[in-house]
């Protein structure tokens, strides 16, 4: 039943394991899954793109460029498509670009696009694979959150014997189907408030006190919990990113708005997870004219401060029942000052990261975060995707709530 329904990317390449790229269409069809194929050029050296359309009941992608102009686009649309696209087998080429973001043939560009986790196989024989520049090409995909299906050591086509063989059927289909069970609707039904980005400050009509955040971290976290059901509201500082599918979002600027956006809607939450990072002070007195250099002395200008609402400790004061998950950023004595402001705020997990730490700064794809909890349990993760961190988070917060 897991898969019934589920719109399945298969990603073919050139490996002489693409023959079981016709097993595993068959078998995700056969589960109920809807599947489409791409196939890079090598791979219909070793495959014909009629076996995998016959197989999976509909047109197998090839090219870049398709000749009808109206498909121009084909690869945003199958990625929006998609719940999850996997490319096996994996040949250590494509790997390579996939690590690199590579986007030179149909399958390649069509890895940039989707918006769903990412499954590599990996392929190929065995020097290939356990070659420095595959291993740490897939550890770069590991650690941007894709799932990597260790390949299998056994003869290999060329009579080496080591790692390199595609798994047999069961162990693809575990993965798939372990990927859909685990978190699927375990959020369902459940209200979900998450902060996320800047704010902005106004020193005048023009100019702000702002700070780096990129909101990636709150919107990873928004992606997912509407990924696994929960009804979600994105109150968002400035920032470039597009609202998650099934999210409904709330612009705001300043951390007065943000603070006025979350209490009106708090009440009916269960889960509350503040990742944005709220200017502590604004400008007592914002200009309503746009300030002119002939106004400050010779030897500068003075802007006075005043502070701003704490949107979390007003949370922290009012929570009732729900979780109620703050950060921290620190750049040092990180434990101790995480743990103060859980207490102080009164918040029953804090994510704390230290923005100087290789892999978590501002703008990233990737975070390095400690979990502390009111419990006094702490628990230190590795490096790795902000999508992954963000399910992570949801875990923790849906185990409090238990
Ligand atoms: N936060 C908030 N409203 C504020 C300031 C912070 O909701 N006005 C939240 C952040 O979203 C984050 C947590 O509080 O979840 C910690 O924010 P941080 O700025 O690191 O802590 P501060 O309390 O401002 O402490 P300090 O300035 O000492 O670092």
């Amino acid at each position: 039943m897991t898969l019934r329904g589920k719109h399945i990317i298969v990603g073919v390449t050139g490996s002489i394991a693409a023959y079981k790229s016709a097993l595993l269409v068959r078998e995700l069809v056969k589960a109920g899954a809807e599947v489409r194929v791409i196939m890079t050029p090598s791979a219909c050296e070793f495959i014909t793109p009629l076996t995998l359309a016959t197989l999976s009941q509909a047109d197998v992608v090839l090219d870049m460029f398709p000749q009808d102009r109206a498909k121009g686009t084909w690869h945003i649309h199958l990625g929006m498509w998609a719940d999850l696209m996997i490319v096996a087998p994996a040949s250590a080429n494509t790997i390579a670009k996939l690590a690199h973001g590579m986007a030179d043939n149909a399958l390649t560009s069509l890895a940039l696009a989707v918006r769903c986790p990412l499954m590599v196989a990996p392929a190929m024989d065995t020097d290939m694979y356990v070659h420095v520049a595959t291993q740490e090409n897939i550890a770069i995909l590991r650690r941007r959150g894709a799932s990597i299906i260790e390949p299998e050591s056994g003869e290999l086509a060329s009579g080496l014997v080591g790692p390199g063989r595609l798994p047999d059927m069961p162990v693809l289909m575990n993965a798939i189907t372990t990927h859909f069970e685990s978190r699927a609707g375990d959020l369902a039904g459940v209200p979900v408030l998450v902060t996320a980005g800047p704010t902005h400050e106004a020193i005048d009509p023009v100019r702000y006190i702002g700070n780096h955040s990129s909101g990636k971290m709150g919107f990873a976290i928004a992606e997912a919990a509407a990924r696994r059901g929960a009804a979600v509201t994105l109150v968002s500082g400035p920032v470039a990113l597009a609202t998650p599918p099934g999210v409904d979002r709330i612009d705001v600027g300043s951390a007065e708005q943000m603070h006025a956006a979350v209490m009106q809607r708090f009440e009916e939450q269960r889960i509350c997870v503040l990742s944005a990072a709220v200017a502590d002070f604004a400008p007592a007195r914002p200009s309503d004219q746009k300030i002119k250099k002939s106004e400050a002395n010779t030897d500068g200008m003075r802007i006075d401060l005043r502070r701003t609402p704490d949107i979390l400790r007003s949370l922290g004061e009012r929570k009732g029942g729900m979780v109620l998950v703050g950060f921290a950023l620190e750049t040092e004595n990180e434990h101790a000052n995480a743990e103060r402001k859980l207490r102080e705020k009164n918040a029953d997990m804090i994510v704390l990261n230290n923005p100087r730490v290789e892999g978590a700064a501002f703008g990233g794809d990737t975070n390095v975060a400690t979990l502390i909890f009111a419990d006094g349990r702490v628990e230190e993760l590795p490096l790795m995707a902000k999508s992954a961190l963000a399910d992570i988070i949801l875990d923790r917060a849906l185990a409090l709530r238990r």
